[in-house]
């Protein structure tokens, strides 16, 4: 199984942690950075993470940042993507038995390195059986997608708000 992951500055050590405890299980991991403590912006990040998946270049995805919150989220806007904002191991089982999520987000700065290898254990061994009702509820929820077709697979998408950033527009 192919897993990409990603993450921001905040936790750069624990995505490094992590992408060694899957190659440890004999999984093939596509690391998209980001690689260092240098301050950067997680949507950059997962949209990386997401658009592997996709793309079909990896199975699974998973995100990490701070809280979660910013880089699940960012994920969650590539089409397609189910992204689930994970801390505790019911809630894993439960984004890929029943929503069949396709990337998990967990918060570095929220949960333990060791909580975080057991949700994504779970969210890895996790089989989703597929019925009527929840591919009909899958449905559903893809059928609210915006298309934003210029965006996907577009390296230089966040350009503009990077330089902004660069010049001080914003802030955390
Ligand atoms: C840093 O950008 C921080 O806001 C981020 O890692 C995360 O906690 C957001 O959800």
């Amino acid at each position: 199984m192919r897993i990409s992951i990603g993450c921001d500055h905040i936790v750069t050590e624990v995505k490094d942690g992590i992408v060694e405890y899957l190659k440890g299980k004999g999984y093939e991991v596509i690391d998209n950075g980001t690689y260092d403590k240098e301050r950067t912006h997680y949507p950059i990040y997962g949209k990386k993470t997401a658009e592997r998946v996709i793309k079909g270049e990896a199975d699974l995805g998973i995100v990490i940042c701070g809280t979660g919150v910013g880089i699940t989220n960012s994920a969650n806007k590539v089409n397609g993507i189910r992204a689930a904002l994970v801390r505790d191991i019911a809630t894993a089982r439960y984004a890929k038995e029943y929503l069949n999520a396709n990337v998990i987000g967990v918060g570095g700065r929220i949960s333990g390195v060791g909580l975080i290898e057991n949700i994504i254990d779970e969210f890895l061994n996790t089989k989703y059986e597929e019925t009527p009702e929840k591919e009909a509820l899958i449905k559903k929820i893809h059928s609210i997608e915006t298309i934003n077709e210029d965006q996907l697979g577009n390296e230089n998408f966040f350009d503009e708000f990077l330089e902004k950033w660069q010049q001080g527009y914003y802030h955390d």
